[in-house]
């Protein structure tokens, strides 16, 4: 089962409360596929995320120079850690998908998916070179129990619906 849901104007953005550790997010810059290599696998190991598991390096340099990262840096004792991350694809007809998103375990539950989710939807519609119109994610049956409930909670609303052999 796979959930697609969308925003049609920035006004129907709900912003979470402030996560309850201190956090801030960086853009990583294209050629650091070393980063999304890193927390894709992290983010994504309890969760069948395994599409991209046989990339080549080849393929993971090309796919991070197109998409826009950013990575969510949380403070623990004051020290910033990797917590998670988000990529956006710039799609025609001033289309913007949050293609990946998700936080480390160790990380969730403190207030930081729904602050991270919103400055994706806040990135997001800043992103498109003709202007962003409409923003966009799907998530799956196996991603976390919050995913889609943040999803609804930030104003993003279903679009459509996949029932398929997919996790
Ligand atoms: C989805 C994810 C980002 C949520 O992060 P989190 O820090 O645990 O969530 P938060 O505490 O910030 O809560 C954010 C929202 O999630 C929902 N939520 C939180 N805990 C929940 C729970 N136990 N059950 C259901 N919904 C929950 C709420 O809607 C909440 O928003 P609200 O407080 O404004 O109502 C995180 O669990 C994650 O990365 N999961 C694994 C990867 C994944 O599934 N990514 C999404 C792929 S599409």
């Amino acid at each position: 089962m796979q959930t697609s849901l969308e925003m049609r104007s920035p006004a129907d953005l709900r912003p979470a409360a402030p996560p309850r550790i201190p956090a801030d997010l960086t853009p990583v810059p294209p050629e650091k596929d070393d980063v999304n290599r890193r927390l894709y696998r992290g983010v994504g190991a309890a969760h069948a995320w395994t599409d991209r598991l046989s990339w080549t390096p080849e393929r993971w340099a090309a796919w991070t120079a197109s998409v826009t990262t950013h990575r969510a840096l949380a403070a623990v004792h004051g020290v910033p850690c990797e917590a998670g991350f988000f990529e956006l694809a710039v799609q025609p007809r001033g289309t913007v998908e949050i293609v990946i998103f998700g936080l480390l375990p160790d990380y969730h539950g403190l207030g930081l998916g729904g602050w991270l989710l919103t400055r994706a939807i806040e990135e997001a519609w800043a992103l498109h070179p003709d202007g962003t119109r409409r923003v966009w994610v799907h998530t799956r049956r196996l991603d976390g129990p919050a995913a889609l409930p943040n999803y609804r909670a930030r104003g993003l609303r279903p679009f459509d619906a996949l029932v398929s052999a997919l996790p």
